[in-house]
């Protein structure tokens, strides 16, 4: 069997006792991203299997899920998990975090698992027990399809378990149950007191950083260079996505900033060389929140059961659902031939014109005057930085919002396209 895991997601096991769940954590998953409720009843008693320390373990294991998902890190439960109500909390939190949630569930013969505990100096426990949490398993088996998972891996039998193989992708389909309302921004560019003015616009709480109908925010990328203060976009835009009230694709200059901070060279054209100055003018941990922050942003996102799409330089069709170095090199920079034009940038292809798809597709990255409507794309990228606008658009209204930029921030190497 194959699971396939997104970068931001909950993995809850589910099974009763001995039936695997850490080894096949241990197996699968790094130390940091498994959350193990054994692990913290020994912490707190020294002893494992202390039933008196399981209400103080839990609230560990509980306060680090809560952190970790914060940090849309991959977070592993490794306990018995087998009643609705065990699996609920988490589920909330996830949810609140907007990650994926997974429940792989270990379901043995009873024989085998028998077997098993009866050789394990570790679980000194009354065998009634296991009888106790088959039956809690059997009700899972009622009421987790019904719980908001969003998959659901069986795995019954000593073979299933074994031969799983993890595929571990990009966040691009771990919100397909979000259905909105969103506010959606074109390209930011460091246009800190434009971004501020036009979520106020929008009615949101920057200081709270919420809304009070609860509408989400999405970005499509370039939140930095050109303009004055990419750092502060950057802060505003982590504590956001962070707070669960914004998400965020990475675009080409978002993604060019992550290679600077992890060391590669980079040509610091374009503004790269004032947003690195301002990052690291910040304290070192404010690098590494950037740096975080940036490794982790998908380049695309699908939403609204597939209504939605929103990628940087948008996306063709044919590579809708796909992940891989073609889907990613298209989000990040459109369609291109490989040529440069008169002023030595590439040439831009305009993939929208033969769209013909029903996802309304929804980008940015390359400026233009007015966003427009075209084959059920838009392009909300009004040029803040270089003058023009920064628009929002709201999804499911399609209405556009915009405030106008306070001045140039810097001019482009080719006029915007009227359209
Ligand atoms: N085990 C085994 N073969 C496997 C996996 C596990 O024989 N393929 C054994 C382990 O060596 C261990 C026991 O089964 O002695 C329980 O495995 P474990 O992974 O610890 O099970 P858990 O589900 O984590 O049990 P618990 O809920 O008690 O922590
Ligand atoms: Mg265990």
């Amino acid at each position: 069997m194959t699971i396939t895991l997104p970068e931001r997601a909950l993995v809850v096991l589910v099974g009763v006792s001995s039936s695997g769940k850490s080894t096949f954590a241990q197996r699968h998953f790094t130390p940091t991203e498994v959350v193990s409720s054994d692990h913290y009843r020994a912490v707190v008693s020294n002893d494992e299997n202390d039933q008196t320390a399981s209400k103080d373990a839990f609230e560990l294991v509980h306060s680090i899920v809560d952190k970790r998902l914060r940090r849309g890190l991959l977070t592993v439960v490794d306990a018995t998990n087998l009643k609705t109500i065990d699996r609920k909390s988490y589920l909330l939190t996830a949810r609140h975090y907007g990650v994926a949630t997974i429940a792989i569930v270990f379901d043995l013969p009873q024989a085998v698992l028998l077997a098993r505990h009866r050789a394990r100096p570790d679980r000194s426990f009354e065998e009634t027990v296991l009888d106790y949490q088959l039956a809690n398993l059997e009700n899972s088996r009622e009421h987790l399809p019904v719980e908001e998972f969003q998959a659901i891996y069986i795995l019954n039998s000593e073979q299933a378990i074994e031969s799983v193989e993890m595929i571990r992708t990009s966040q691009v389909n771990s919100y397909l149950r979000e259905t909105g309302p969103f506010d959606i921004i074109g390209d930011v560019h460091g246009c800190y007191d434009e971004l501020v003015e036009l979520l106020t616009k929008l009615e949101y709480d920057v200081a709270q950083l919420s809304h009070p109908k609860g509408r989400k925010i999405i970005f499509v990328g370039d939140l930095v260079d050109r303009g004055p203060n990419s750092a502060g976009v950057l802060r505003l835009v982590m504590q956001l996505v962070q707070q669960g009230t914004a998400l965020c694709v990475t675009g080409n200059h978002d993604d060019k900033l992550r290679r600077k901070l992890r060391g590669n060279k980079v040509s610091m054209t374009h503004g790269l060389a004032d947003t690195v100055a301002q990052v690291e003018a910040e304290p070192s941990f404010f690098r590494q929140d950037v740096r975080r922050f940036l490794e982790n942003l998908p380049y695309y996102i699908r939403l609204d059961g597939g209504r939605l799409l929103v990628a940087h330089a948008g996306l063709r069709e044919d590579l809708h659902g796909r992940t891989g170095e073609t889907v990613r090199a298209f989000c990040l920079f459109g369609a291109t031939n490989g040529q440069l034009d008169a002023l030595g940038l590439p040439v831009r292809l305009n993939w929208a014109a033969d769209y013909k798809g029903k996802t309304t597709i929804v980008y940015g990255h390359t400026p233009v005057a007015e966003a427009v409507w075209l084959n059920n794309t838009i392009d909300i990228d009004t040029g803040c930085a270089f003058g023009g606008k920064l628009t929002a658009l709201r999804y499911p209204e399609r209405e556009l919002v915009s405030v106008a930029a306070k001045r140039l921030y810097a001019v482009p190497s080719r006029p915007f396209l009227a359209v």
